[in-house]
């Protein structure tokens, strides 16, 4: 290669040079992103958790953050997976009577409802879109919300909580009404399998844990 040729990259305008290094950059981050997508890519069952250290009984993979800049780094992750749980049967649900389970296992704070709300609700299943399941525990200070579920015309809610008066559109993937909460209550995540009603995750985290599924 002549001197001229070698030399040409240093000859562009400094402007030239920073689109050129920001379109490779580019290019870099579409294909490592492309590549974790794939990899990430689980079923509403799983969830990627950051793990320093492997668990037991969780499969680890390795994910690559910030790729192309100087903050790139692989960490090892952990996948853990949902139980899945038979919580109700569809034909014995009765409208606007919630039952109750524990979920994702029987430790503390584990007190949820499903309920067939008989109007059509975010994250509902069933032949109407109407039947959902939620924690008990109120995300503000874990009062707890068992027998506050009201069906008001169309609304349908959980609350007020005993303790700060809080209230939860369940319509509406939980988010709060009112009161001291600032989080939504967390939607438990439920499949139908012929008459069969299963929960099979969690959407927010339970009241006072640090991670829903306890570590294996
Ligand atoms: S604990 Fe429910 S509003 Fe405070």
């Amino acid at each position: 290669m002549s001197f001229f040729k070698r030399n040409s990259l240093s000859a562009k305008k400094p402007s030239d040079l920073q689109a050129a290094t920001k379109e490779r950059e580019r290019s870099v981050e579409t294909k490592e992103s492309a590549a974790e997508h794939g990899k990430c890519m689980l079923s509403r069952r799983n969830f990627l958790m950051y793990s320093g250290s492997a668990a037991a009984t969780a499969s680890v993979i390795s994910i690559n953050l910030f790729p192309g800049t100087a903050q790139a780094q692989t960490l090892p992750a952990r996948v853990v997976t949902y139980p899945r749980k038979l919580v109700a049967k569809l034909s014995q649900l009765q409208a606007n009577v919630p039952v109750d389970f524990n979920y994702p296992d029987d430790g503390r704070n584990t007190s949820c409802m499903v309920v067939k709300m008989g109007v059509q609700a975010g994250g509902g299943v069933g032949p109407q879109r109407d039947v959902v399941g939620y924690s008990y525990m109120c995300t503000h200070q874990g009062g707890p919300l068992n027998g506050s579920y009201l069906a008001t015309d169309e609304h349908r809610t959980l609350g007020q909580c005993p303790f700060h008066l809080s209230l939860f559109d369940l319509r509406r993937h939980g988010i709060i009404v009112s009161g001291q909460a600032y989080e939504s209550l967390p939607q438990v995540l439920l499949e139908i399998d012929g008459d069969d009603i299963y929960a099979v995750g969690i959407l927010g985290l339970l009241f006072g844990r640090n991670e829903n599924l306890a570590q294996g």
